[in-house]
This record gives C-alpha cells, sequence and structure tokens, in this order.
C-alpha cells in the first residue's frame, strides 16, 4: 500500500468524480505527462491487475490507439466502463466502441458513409433550421438555462433527424442518453473481478423495444434515415438484429451527451474569458468559425477518456505492461500536451497544430467529428449573426463524472446588445 499512498498525496484520484467535479485537474495531468514513464491508479474497480495506467501523453495515446492487437476494445471502451458484468458485457459485445477489427471494420462500414465530408456537407441547409428554431426560442427568454434551451436541444434534434425518430420521441431520447451518461458513475464491484453498470443494464432494455418499433415502422416507411438504412442491412443479412440495437443506442449515446458536452463548455469559456470571448467573435468574422469550434472542443475534450486493454504482456512507454492491464487514454491530457501545441492553455484558432485528440484516433476515430463541428459551427455562427449577448447570471454546474467533462447548468440572462 506505501506506494498507492504516496501517488495518492502527489495526484487526485482519477476514479473519484469529486477530482473532477470542480475542473479538470490539468495541472495534475501535467505532471504525469512528465513522469517519465505512466502513472498508474490503483482500483480494483473495472481492471484485473488492481489498477490502471494513466496514460497522458499525446504520443503514447497514438501508439496505443494504432495497435489494436495490442490493445483491445474488447474489454470496454472507455472508464468506467471496462470488464463488465456478463449480463450488460453480453449486450454491449456488439457495440462497435467494443470490438477490434476485422469486426470492427465490417460494423463500422455499415454506417460510416453517412458521416463523411461530403455527405455531413449537404447537412447544414436542415442543421442551420434546427438551430434557427431554438435561437428563435431563445428571443423569447431574458433569464434561462442555457444547458436546459440550447446544450440539450440542439443535439438532441440533431441526432433524432439523422436518426429518423419521430420528433415527439425526442425528449425521451435525451432522457436515455442522460440516464446513460449518469448510469456510468453508479458502479458497484462484483466479486469475480468485474463490476456493475447498475442502470445501463435498465437503460437497454428500455431502448431494445423502442428501437425495434421503429425499426418496423420504417421497414414500411422507408425514408432517408439511419434506422431505415440499417435496418434494411438486417433485412438483408449483413447486420444481426443484436448489431443493429447496439448501432442505435451507440449513436443515440454518442451523437448526444459529446455535443451537449461542447456546447455548454464552449458557452461557459466564452462568458468567463473575455480573451476568448474576443477571439471567438474575430475568428467568426474571418470566416474561420470552425477553427474556433476545433479549439474549443481540444480544450474542452467533452470525454476526457477512452480506454483499451493489453492482451499481452509488453514494454511500452518505459513500463513493463502485463496482459489484461487497463490503459485510460486521457485526451483531456494529450489535448494539452506542450510536447505537441505551443501554449497549449490558450484558446488560438489561428494555431497551425491542428490535429487534436478530442475525437480519438486510429480505427475508433469518432464517426461524428464532422457534423459535430457542423453544429458547433452554425450554431456560433447563428448567435454572432443575431448579435446575442448573453452574460453569466449565476455559477455554472460541473457533472459528477470522471469520463465526461459534463456541465449541467450554465444560468445565463440577456445583456441589451
Ligand atoms: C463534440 C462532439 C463529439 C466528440 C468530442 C466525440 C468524441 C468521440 C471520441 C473521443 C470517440 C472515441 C474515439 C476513439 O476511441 O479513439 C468517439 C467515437 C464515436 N463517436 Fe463521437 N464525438 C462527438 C460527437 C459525435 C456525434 C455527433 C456522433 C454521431 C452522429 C458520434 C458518434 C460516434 C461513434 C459512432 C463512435 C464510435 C466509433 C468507433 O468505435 O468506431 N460522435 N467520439
Amino acid at each position: 500500500m506505501g506506494i498507492h499512498e504516496k501517488m495518492d498525496v502527489e495526484f487526485p484520484d482519477l476514479t473519484d468524480p469529486r477530482s473532477f467535479v470542480e475542473a479538470v485537474p490539468h495541472e495534475a495531468f501535467a505532471r504525469m505527462r512528465a513522469l517519465p514513464g505512466l502513472y498508474w491508479q490503483p482500483t480494483n474497480l473495472g481492471t484485473a491487475n488492481g489498477g490502471f495506467w494513466a496514460v497522458t501523453r499525446f504520443a503514447d495515446i497514438l501508439a496505443v490507439e494504432k495497435d489494436t492487437d495490442a490493445f483491445t476494445s474488447t474489454r470496454g471502451g472507455s472508464y468506467p466502463g471496462m470488464n463488465q458484468s456478463p449480463e450488460v458485457a453480453g449486450m454491449s459485445a456488439d457495440n462497435l466502441m467494443m470490438t477490434d477489427p476485422p469486426r470492427h471494420s465490417h460494423l463500422r462500414r455499415a454506417a460510416a458513409k453517412g458521416f463523411g465530408p461530403r455527405v455531413v456537407a449537404n447537412f447544414e441547409p436542415w442543421v442551420r433550421d434546427i438551430v434557427n428554431d431554438v435561437l428563435d426560442r431563445l428571443e423569447t427568454l431574458d433569464e434561462f438555462d442555457y444547458v436546459e434551451e440550447v446544450a440539450r436541444t440542439v443535439p438532441a434534434r440533431v441526432v433524432a433527424r439523422v436518426l429518423g425518430t419521430p420528433r415527439e420521441d425526442e425528449d425521451q431520447l435525451v432522457k436515455w442518453a442522460l440516464m446513460t451518461f449518469e448510469a456510468l458513475q453508479e458502479t458497484v464491484n462484483l466479486p469475480e473481478g468485474t463490476h456493475m453498470i447498475r442502470g445501463l443494464h435498465k437503460v437497454m432494455m428500455e431502448v431494445m423495444p423502442y428501437a425495434e418499433k421503429i425499426q418496423k415502422i420504417k421497414r414500411e416507411h422507408p425514408a432517408d434515415d439511419m434506422f431505415t438504412e440499417l435496418g434494411a442491412c438486417v433485412d438483408r443479412g449483413e447486420l444481426t438484429q443484436s448489431e443493429f440495437f447496439n448501432w442505435m443506442f451507440l449513436m443515440m449515446v454518442a451523437g448526444f451527451e459529446t455535443t451537449h458536452t461542447a456546447i455548454g463548455q464552449s458557452m461557459r469559456m466564452y462568458l468567463e474569458n473575455p480573451t476568448v470571448a474576443e477571439r471567438t467573435e474575430r475568428a467568426i468574422r474571418e470566416g474561420i468559425a470552425s477553427r474556433a469550434v476545433d479549439e474549443f472542443v481540444r480544450m474542452i475534450s467533452p470525454p476526457m477518456e477512452m480506454a483499451r486493454t493489453a492482451t499481452r504482456d509488453m514494454d511500452f512507454a518505459g513500463e513493463k505492461i502485463r496482459k489484461d492491464d487497463v490503459m485510460v487514454l486521457y485526451f483531456t491530457s494529450a489535448n494539452r500536451d506542450a510536447a505537441v501545441f505551443k501554449n497549449p492553455d490558450e484558446f488560438d484558432p489561428w494555431r497551425t497544430e491542428t490535429d487534436t485528440l478530442a475525437f480519438g484516433s486510429g480505427v475508433h476515430r469518432c464517426i461524428g467529428a464532422y457534423l459535430a463541428n457542423l453544429e458547433l459551427r452554425v450554431l456560433w455562427e447563428e448567435i454572432h449573426k443575431r448579435k446575442i449577448k448573453l452574460e453569466l447570471n449565476g455559477t455554472p454546474k460541473r457533472g459528477w463524472s470522471v469520463f465526461i467533462n459534463q456541465i449541467t447548468a450554465l444560468p445565463v440572462r440577456r445583456v441589451a446588445s
């Protein structure tokens, strides 16, 4: 225990949401990046060997994500969702995020073409309509919660449109997505080295009959949406029903919470920091709103980490890695790695180092990256065009999470422009 106690004093407990609730512990991550090897976080929750390696440097994360033979996703894609109870693991085994190539390539192919840059560019008119609809409603409010009115609404409506679910179900989709991320904090240790995410199983059991219902409707009334396309893949025998369900569940969850966080946290940064505000405005005027969005997403890193598991003993980054060791890849740290980014804590839409790890890398790199950038860009452009001026009207509330850089409330009021 001696070494663990020493580390606990030096570094925050990365398994404890309290370490993240005030803010992401960037100063501690900077010290971890400067260690000669990797930082070992002791924990029995979701790990086989009594802890996990915190991978905090940009180059080390690239190396882990590149080598899918040595580092598998099949035991879980993010912490603490690793080594789940057989009940939950069984239901998630067909989830894209929890597969390795070649199976991963097969599953990803089913929908990836729907999210390429050229296809997504065609989404712009309807994304703009959604954003304008949401902002029209804001014009009627003087004091409101930006998370509730904007950060939740825009991504929920965009995801619903991509999936093809009815408008009246949007609140339900948001509830399921939020329940999933809340569930990720309610972990319970089970005896045989696995653990259970209470609630995750419950959400899946609710989403499954819903997905089947929409799948049936789309079979009779096909449309240009994901339910129709992937439902047709099932009918042609290209996807199993379980793979189809996991795709839908993943889309509901991955397409919502991340963008929700990016929208809420970017407005918080803008309102709290005059330099960020001035540079955002300037970037929009210069027609590079998309670069301002990239900078927001880099600095926010909505999922703070993803994770992999070692498939064999090996030497890596100066450490002896054992088979079954969990590697937690802290994108939030790598995105401020001074070996890659000049003045990493500075919001700089004109920086030339533009490759970030906010969307991950390698075969699992986020499928929705272009769509997310589009949503945020259009939102910031329209806020600018309408000259919407806001100020903080209370203390922003952070989420209770070791995984997502969540913001749960951002009270604001309108300022006369
Ligand atoms: C700012 C918003 C977003 C951020 C920061 C983000 C970030 C990420 C990250 C870090 C990963 C894991 C990559 C890895 O393991 O290397 C990921 C995967 C994924 N994301 Fe996103 N995401 C965002 C928005 C979206 C949207 C809008 C969608 C859907 C429309 C989406 C769908 C997915 C899917 C399906 C995967 C799994 C890909 C795979 O395993 O092959 N994401 N995302």
